[in-house]
């Protein structure tokens, strides 16, 4: 099996998700194997959420990115199992949170924990698969992944403080919106595919060069996560579009209508966002088409995708470094 050479520059050519799930194979089921070993408690509660949001599915995108980038620098060992799974338990912990903050109902094509269990459930077993992930990095024995990750799900736990600090507030600037979208989401992105150098022994440049491509990929991804919110299908999407605006939330597309849309269109966003307004989903969408926003949106995430690439330049030539390109680009061509 053989992936084609990406053409970095052109962030249309089409990605096909598919064979990169294809290449990463067998080393992901390894990681869904670790994932459901660790899962396990004798408090029943804890086997049921974690069976239910783990089985739901999910891309596994920063799992599969550690493995990218160890095999992208030639890694031969065997830590970087227990290493993806401690990133996708990260993940998970913070999706179990997040849903209970955003107060969603249905994730991954299913109701959410929150739905099913209520939000204090939901809260606990989040906490529960934080410090499993803690036990199972101690388990590495490597200093510099605990320093590592540490600082990741501090940063994690800033970005969503910063970002409930923003709910409602129509005067967000982009500039804020970028430091909570870095410290929420890139970050992680960031340590997946650092620590992938890390557990390679790479040379300083290389870490970095790898911290950086996560990074850039991790906004990309999440800056097209809020356009999606607007936009996609929501069969699948697997989530509810509009949730951002119902918890008023001042996502890029939001802010760079208010600010480049007419006086009304700018005023009718600023009520929606205060009030959190579902209702006014429809006229919002027609307003970001409308002022360009959808398109700036894109093109922000383009150039987030082609930092990430980039900084990839001096990586040696493989298989595993195209995949890596490749999900760059995927990250802005995704619908789900
Ligand atoms: C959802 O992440 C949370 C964001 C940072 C936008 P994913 O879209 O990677 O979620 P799953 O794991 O594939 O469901
Ligand atoms: C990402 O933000 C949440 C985390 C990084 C924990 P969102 O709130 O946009 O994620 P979704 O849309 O619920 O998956
Ligand atoms: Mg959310
Ligand atoms: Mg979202």
């Amino acid at each position: 099996m053989s992936l084609t050479v990406t053409q970095a520059q052109n962030t249309q050519s089409k990605v096909d998700f598919k064979l990169i799930q294809q290449l990463m194979a067998p080393a992901m089921q390894k990681v869904d194997e670790e994932i459901l070993k660790q899962l396990s408690s004798d408090v029943v509660l804890i086997n049921q959420i974690g069976f239910h949001i783990v089985n739901s599915g999910g891309k596994r995108l920063r799992p599969m990115l550690v493995a990218l980038s160890a095999d992208a620098l030639n890694y031969q060992g065997e830590n970087h199992t227990v290493m993806a799974a401690v990133i996708e338990f990260i993940h998970t912990a913070t999706l179990l949170h997040d849903d209970v903050v955003d107060e969603s109902d249905l994730r991954r094509g299913e109701k959410t924990a929150n739905a099913i269990w209520g939000n204090a459930a939901s809260v606990l077993v989040g906490d529960f698969l934080y410090s499993r992930a803690f036990e199972m990095m101690v388990s590495l024995d490597m200093m510099r992944v605990m320093d590592i990750l540490s600082h990741t799900t501090n940063s994690i736990a800033e970005g969503e403080v910063l970002q409930l600090l923003n709910i409602n507030n129509p005067d967000t600037s982009e500039e804020k919106y970028l430091e909570v979208i870095h410290r929420k989401t890139a970050k992680l992105f960031e340590a997946a595919t650092q620590l992938g150098a890390v557990l390679s022994n790479a040379e300083q440049q290389t870490e970095n060069a790898m911290a950086v491509y996560g990074l850039h990929l991790g906004n990309a991804f999440q800056i097209m996560d809020d356009m999606l919110d607007y936009i996609a299908d929501p069969g699948e999407l697997g989530k509810n579009l509009g949730d951002d605006l119902a918890e008023g939330k001042p996502t890029l597309p939001l802010i760079h209508a208010m600010q480049h849309g007419t006086e009304s269109q700018s005023q009718l966003i600023k009520k929606a966002i205060k009030e959190g307004d579902r209702s006014a989903y429809s006229d919002i969408l027609n307003i970001l088409k409308d002022s360009g926003s959808l398109e700036y949106t894109e093109i922000f995430a383009e150039n987030e995708a082609t930092k990430a690439i980039a900084a990839l330049s001096g990586i040696a030539d493989s298989q595993h470094k195209d995949a890596m390109e490749q999900l760059a680009l995927f990250s802005i061509q995704r619908s789900y």
